[in-house]
């Protein structure tokens, strides 16, 4: 009776973990030669009055070892090891495939368009291969004018009135030519010029202008404006100047310096121990150009501005090559990943 006690204890505790512990199990407490059998084959050898409490007992452990060898059976089923069927382990934790990331021009583009869709700009976009009209023309580039040059187009050879835009300022023309003023809009997009790469080059780069136009727009609003987007995208102490410059299609002209966010002023190779660096070009559109888009310049008045995407990260995350930007090298990017 104690041995049977004891197997009941054995029987209780069994765990079973593999296929190759159920079959142990099995052999020893269900198959004809377990020891359960043996204690069938030993009930002659008990004197009768015993035989029935005897015969109870290990049918009680008969009944217990088969219920628990069910139960071995489907909780085994149930662990993803033998549901695979197979010797991979699936409870092991997986190895992640990489996590890619946005590009910083990407990241830029999205804080420019945030920052200036709080004072209502809208995000406009135009092709790419542009005719002169919405390059050069419209924007009150005179024909044969060297400005044409300064921007060192790279044109069709058949056809030079095509060419892949140098400034997104022709998505603006387009905006101005289909839509009524107030206009208030950003031209976020690449643009291409024949230059020779370099740390400082790049024959392909990312613009964002800006569009205003309504009635009264003054100088004024040029300034709060850019005021309000160096403030928010360099921090509130970044200081701001505007200095004289030219640009067809805008009258006066202004190009923009903000204080070297990496020296904070004070100098380095980066400002060219200036303590000032450039960000954009502005000004007040042109007459002539509202005209070239239709709309009336005795009514209307707006400013324009326009600045380099890669400029603005290069100053942001302190990168030091624009070929970075096109180069797509992982051990660069990556370090993008938590923006
Ligand atoms: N389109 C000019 C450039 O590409 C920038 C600019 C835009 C200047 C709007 C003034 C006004 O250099």
């Amino acid at each position: 009776m104690m041995d049977i006690d004891n197997l009941k204890d054995e029987i209780s505790k069994f765990k079973a973990s593999s296929q190759e512990q159920l079959e142990a199990f099995r052999i020893k407490f269900i198959s004809r030669k377990s020891v359960i059998g043996e204690l069938f084959g030993k009930m002659k050898e008990v004197p009768n009055e015993e035989k029935k409490a005897f015969g109870q007992h290990i049918n009680e452990l008969k009944n217990l070892a088969q219920d628990k060898f069910q139960e071995l059976i489907s909780d085994l089923d149930s662990t993803p090891e033998s549901a695979s069927g197979s010797s991979v382990d699936l409870t092991l934790p997986t190895s992640f495939a990489p996590l890619g990331s946005s590009h910083p021009i990407t990241i830029i583009r999205n804080e420019i368009i945030d920052i200036f869709s709080k004072i209502g700009f809208n995000v406009s976009e135009g092709p790419e291969i542009e005719d002169d009209w919405h390059n050069f023309t419209a924007l009150n580039f005179p024909p044969n004018h060297p400005a044409r040059e300064m921007q060192d187009t790279f044109f069709l050879e058949k056809d030079p009135d095509i060419a892949l835009r140098t400034h997104t300022s022709s998505v603006q023309i387009r905006v101005m030519e289909n839509e009524k003023p107030p206009i208030r809009t950003l031209s976020p997009g690449r643009v291409f010029r024949n230059e020779a790469i370099s740390a400082r080059a790049h024959c392909i780069f990312h613009q964002v202008e800006g569009l205003f136009i309504d009635k009264n727009v003054s100088f004024v609003d040029l300034k709060q404006t850019i005021y309000f987007f160096v403030k928010e995208m360099f921090g509130s102490d970044t200081k701001i100047r505007f200095r004289p410059s030219y640009f067809p299609f805008t009258e006066p002209s202004a190009e923009i310096d903000i204080s070297c966010n990496i020296c904070g002023g004070s100098g380095c190779n980066i400002c060219k121990y200036s303590g000032w660096v450039e960000i954009a070009g502005s000004g007040m559109v042109d007459p002539n150009v509202l005209t070239s888009a239709n709309i009336d310049s005795e009514e209307y008045t707006g400013f324009a501005f326009g600045m380099g995407m890669e400029r603005m990260a290069m100053l942001k995350w302190q990168i030091n090559d624009l070929r970075l930007f096109t180069e797509n090298d992982v051990r660069f990017l990556e370090q993008f990943k938590s923006l």
